[in-house]
């Protein structure tokens, strides 16, 4: 069934055809597109690289590695079984039903869409890990082999770092991306740089390490007229363009924010456009927890967060800032190992990030939040 274009994506297209001319032109077939959360990312691996992918004849999957309690492998799987021909998926069961036979005893061996029947040594038994990786093996083998070349679309690939198994797994696919270099590409997004950096860091990924970054630009004026063109298209209200840009800098460009403000005016048409930003942003703190997460940030740890967004260019482990900071919690003096636990446990809590080298506050919501809660 063909989707019905969302009239409120504002498309980017430029930004689709670089990458796709990075990977035909086989510059590098590993893409690495990080941004700080809630810029777009997956709307634009959706919406914008997969359809332009497809028209140009590409086979693209996407994979949301963001589900907890799922082994990253199975979400492979899944997606290239929910997106693949019958006839591709069957080939590449019988490859790994082979690979895995052996001799005398019989063993069924599950994986997500599929039961694979081997006959096995009881010494040759595959560990449990074994099969979903020779299944995938054999997938990736059979979509390398057919007539299109293929893109994965791997969204917040950090998380495969905290899964179990997650090193054996980004191990596996980076010798499948190698093996299958002029055939398969890959575009990897992330959101946390502290997660992604564990992986990256690591000395068995120096493959990913020599990804080729894209840089993910934020919207620009066009994004705010594309959204009031819609306004106007569903409830004939017009924004004024000025003050509808200046809202647009002050929530820090993010696109999900302006949005969201959108979709209050259409629901209420009585609402101005700064009434419905505060609602909007009312909204998304409460589907993102902020109140309790605020609540449970120690008093030092709301200073340093408070520090960051107001005095950005003095260091907070710097010995000015802690005298700052040791006054303004109520201590005596305040230590920079204190103030650099106080840094990792905001960014562990999503306050913080390191996008840019040093702490800062890249998330808007947050920054609206400490503002308004200070
Ligand atoms: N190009 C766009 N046009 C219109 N709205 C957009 C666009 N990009 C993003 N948005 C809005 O912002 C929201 C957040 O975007 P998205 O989920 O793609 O961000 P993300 O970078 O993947 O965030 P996260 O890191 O949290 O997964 C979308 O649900 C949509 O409302
Ligand atoms: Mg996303």
């Amino acid at each position: 069934m063909h989707k019905r274009p969302d009239p409120w994506h504002v498309p980017r297209a430029a930004l689709a055809d670089s990458i796709l001319n990075v990977i035909s032109s086989r510059v590098s077939n590993v893409l690495l597109l990080f941004a700080p959360r809630r810029r777009g990312k997956t709307d634009f691996l959706l919406k914008d690289l997969a359809p332009r992918a497809k028209e140009l004849g590409r086979q693209t999957i996407y994979v949301d590695f963001w589900k907890p309690g799922i082994a990253p492998i199975n979400l492979l799987i899944r997606a290239i079984e929910e997106t693949c021909p019958p006839s591709l998926l069957t080939q590449a069961r019988n490859v790994a039903a082979s690979l895995l036979t052996r001799v005398s005893v019989s063993g069924e061996l599950s994986t997500p869409g599929a039961k694979i029947s081997a006959e096995l040594a009881p010494d040759e038994r595959p560990s449990s890990d074994m099969v979903p990786h020779a299944y995938l093996e054999s997938l990736l083998d059979a979509l390398a082999g057919s007539g299109r070349p293929t893109t994965l679309l791997l969204d917040e690939f950090q998380e495969i770092a905290r899964a179990q198994d997650g090193a054996a797994f980004i191990a596996m696919l980076r010798a499948q991306l190698k093996h299958h270099e002029d055939r398969v590409s890959t575009v990897i997004t992330g959101s946390s740089m502290a997660a992604l950096r564990a992986i990256f860091d690591n000395r068995d990924a120096p493959f990913f390490r020599t990804g080729t970054m894209i840089e993910f630009p934020d919207h620009g004026a066009d994004f705010v007229r594309h959204m009031g063109h819609a306004l106007t298209e569903q409830t004939g209200r017009k924004l004024d363009e000025d003050a509808a840009d200046r809202v647009f800098e002050s929530v820090g460009r993010n696109p999900q924010i302006f949005r969201s403000a959108m979709a209050v005016m259409v629901m209420d048409k009585s609402l101005t456009l700064n009434d419905s930003v505060a609602i909007a942003t009312g909204r998304l703190a409460r589907d993102e927890n902020l109140d309790d997460r605020w609540g449970r940030l120690g008093l030092l740890d709301r200073c340093v967060l408070t520090h960051i967004l107001q005095q950005p260019e003095i260091r907070p482990y710097s010995g000015k800032a802690r005298a700052q900071l040791a006054e303004a919690a109520g201590l005596g003096q305040v230590s920079a190992s204190r103030v650099q636990s106080s840094l990792k446990r905001l960014e562990r809590n999503g306050f913080v990030s390191t996008w840019s080298g040093g702490p800062s506050v890249d998330d808007p919501l947050i920054r609206l939040w400490a503002e308004r809660h200070k």
